[in-house]
């Protein structure tokens, strides 16, 4: 159990990746705080179920004082925080459109909930952090940076800046023991993933097309991800901060 007693805030944790993090994390041993804009109540009962203990709290990560309360709640109930995993964004149901299409209103909410929310959730955990005397931030990016999608540019600058953001937070946590990176997922069949598309032979192209273009011809799935930021998250990565972890079965086309 390479989490155990360790208590991890995972963003997004009502379904997706989000839940499959915090349904291993707590496997691993960790107080899993499933924290959304939505009720994460289903993946907390799912970790009860499994013998692990878990608390959904609700919380818009665009709302630093909502970041701030998620935070507190934590430490309130648990005692402490030790990792945050910035899982949450817009990225379900997002406008498949160029750069030139975009309204401003939908640029900003993106901005606001994917950067804005990360950097609000890392500033609200950071003193919780310290207090504990260490601690490990894992923000999730995505590998649509390294690949230049060219349908949606608000969601891949998005994810460029969480990258960036990483690398300086790293810079500034390093001296209380806080570690801070990210993960770059590829194409991952969850089920925003599968809706992006908009219709059924869409999504098949889109399918085939990333399996072809990886070393390992398979999709993509959320436990293909985990392991990753498992490993951040643990003491195993002790030494490794400000860092980008890529993970999409080999991609070529980058
Ligand atoms: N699925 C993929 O192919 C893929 C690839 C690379 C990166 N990612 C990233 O992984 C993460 C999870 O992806 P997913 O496929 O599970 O998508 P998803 O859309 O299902 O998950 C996002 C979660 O964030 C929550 N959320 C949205 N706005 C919020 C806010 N303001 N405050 C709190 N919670 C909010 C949503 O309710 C949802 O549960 C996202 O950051 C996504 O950008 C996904």
């Amino acid at each position: 159990m390479i989490l155990r007693d360790k208590v991890v805030i995972v963003t997004g944790a009502a379904g997706g990746l989000g839940r499959a993090f915090a349904l291993r994390f707590a496997s691993e041993g960790a107080k899993a705080v499933c924290a959304d804009i939505a009720d994460a109540a289903e993946t907390v009962s799912l970790i009860k179920g499994a013998g692990g203990e878990a608390l959904a709290v609700r919380a818009d990560i665009a709302d630093y004082e909502s970041a701030q309360a998620m935070c507190g709640k934590a430490a309130e109930v648990f005692g402490g925080i030790d990792g945050l995993v910035n899982n949450a964004a817009i990225y379900a149901g997002i406008a498949m459109e160029p750069f030139h299409l975009i309204e401003e209103a939908e640029w900003d909410r993106v901005m606001n909930v994917n950067v804005k929310g990360t950097w609000h959730c890392c500033k609200a955990a950071y003193p919780h952090m310290i207090k504990r005397g260490g601690g490990s931030i894992v923000n999730i990016a995505s590998a649509s940076i390294l690949e230049g999608n060219p349908f949606f540019a608000h969601y891949t600058a998005s994810k460029g800046a969480v990258w960036a953001l990483s690398r300086s937070i790293s810079r500034v946590v390093g001296e209380h023991g806080i570690r801070c990176n990210s993960v770059t997922p590829g194409y991952t069949m969850t089920e925003a993933s599968k809706g992006l598309a908009g219709d059924p032979e869409a999504f098949q192209k889109n399918y085939d097309y990333s399996i072809q273009t990886r070393a390992i011809h398979r999709a993509m799935e959320p436990g293909d991800v985990v392991g990753g930021v498992l490993f951040l998250l643990s003491d195993d990565s002790a030494f490794y901060t400000g860092q980008n972890l890529n993970i999409d079965g080999g991609c070529i086309n980058y």
